[in-house]
């Protein structure tokens, strides 16, 4: 796959996006999250099927496009459309989207995703700040030759969620009066929803909230050298915690209010972080 060189890459994406063009940040949007890309002025988007050596995903719920703009005035770069392992996607195609928004210029990588949450406290449509993860995938997205000019083969992931930029996070929530909790991510590869006893083995484990993306997400970007934060929308109780069945349509419909709520709190994060950062 990786024939597709991330020259070629960037030679297409530079024939869609205007001269200059240089975000600040990249922002993804999980299940049910895409009405924030709604918000973009100016946006230029680039079918996923467009870049070189990209598998395009195909849940519903899920548009796939690069979508170039500003939020709040900052110039982002928007993946409007998650590729989740479980539809089959490589690892590499997952890459590809990371690094493209390192190679735009970025500095900070803004991630958001569906989570079931393992805490009875904290239900659907309320958002989660993860803190940190635990793996739980059956891999690494960094497996494989690794190339120095992006970033070493071994990275540390101690902040992987980079504290000032969770201060901010947590400040703009407070100043839009949008309670948000945090806790630690974990992740599966899905599709199937977790059994009830995976779920009490997780919570042992001392995970708050369990998803199937994010973390590969969190590794590539780690490994480019972006600072990542990261707001889960969460959609249900974790399997086992309460008597309503998981399903992808809940996802959706609770997923729904989280956005409603991130719609808020990004822009005006967004607005935070650049004053902070170059
Ligand atoms: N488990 C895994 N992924 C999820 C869940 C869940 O309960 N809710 C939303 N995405």
């Amino acid at each position: 796959m990786m024939n597709t060189t991330m020259a070629d890459i960037m030679q297409v994406i530079n024939r869609y996006a205007p001269k200059g063009f240089s975000p600040k940040a990249g922002l993804i949007l999980g299940s049910g999250l895409s009405s924030l890309a709604d918000q973009i002025t100016n946006p230029v988007s680039i079918p996923y099927q467009a870049i070189p050596g990209l598998q395009a995903g195909a849940v519903s719920g899920h548009a796939s496009l690069l979508v170039l703009g500003y939020l709040n005035n900052i110039p982002i770069i928007c993946l409007r459309g998650r590729l989740h392992l479980y539809e089959g996607v490589s690892y590499e195609s997952i890459r590809i989207l990371v690094r493209i928004v390192k190679r735009l210029g970025a500095s900070a990588f803004i991630i958001t995703g569906a989570a079931g949450s393992m805490r009875p406290e904290v239900g659907p449509g309320e958002l989660m700040l993860i803190q940190d993860h635990i793996n739980f995938h059956p891999g690494n997205p960094l497996v494989g030759a690794n190339d120095e000019t992006i970033g070493p083969r071994f990275v540390g992931m101690e902040d992987a969620y980079d504290p000032v930029l969770q201060e901010l996070m947590e400040t703009a929530a407070n100043r839009l009066n949008i309670p948000m909790s945090k806790g630690v991510y974990i992740s599966t590869l899905g599709p199937s929803f977790e059994t009830p006893a995976e779920i009490r083995a997780f919570r042992q484990w001392g995970a708050d909230a369990v998803g199937m993306s994010i973390v590969p997400e969190v590794i590539i970007a780690r490994h480019a050298g972006l600072r990542v934060v990261c707001v889960a929308a969460i959609t249900n109780l974790a399997a086992g915690l309460s008597e309503e069945k998981i399903t992808h349509e809940g996802t959706l419909q609770f997923g729904e209010m989280g956005a409603r709520k991130l719609v808020k709190l990004i822009p005006e994060f967004l607005k935070d972080m650049s004053n902070v950062l170059d």
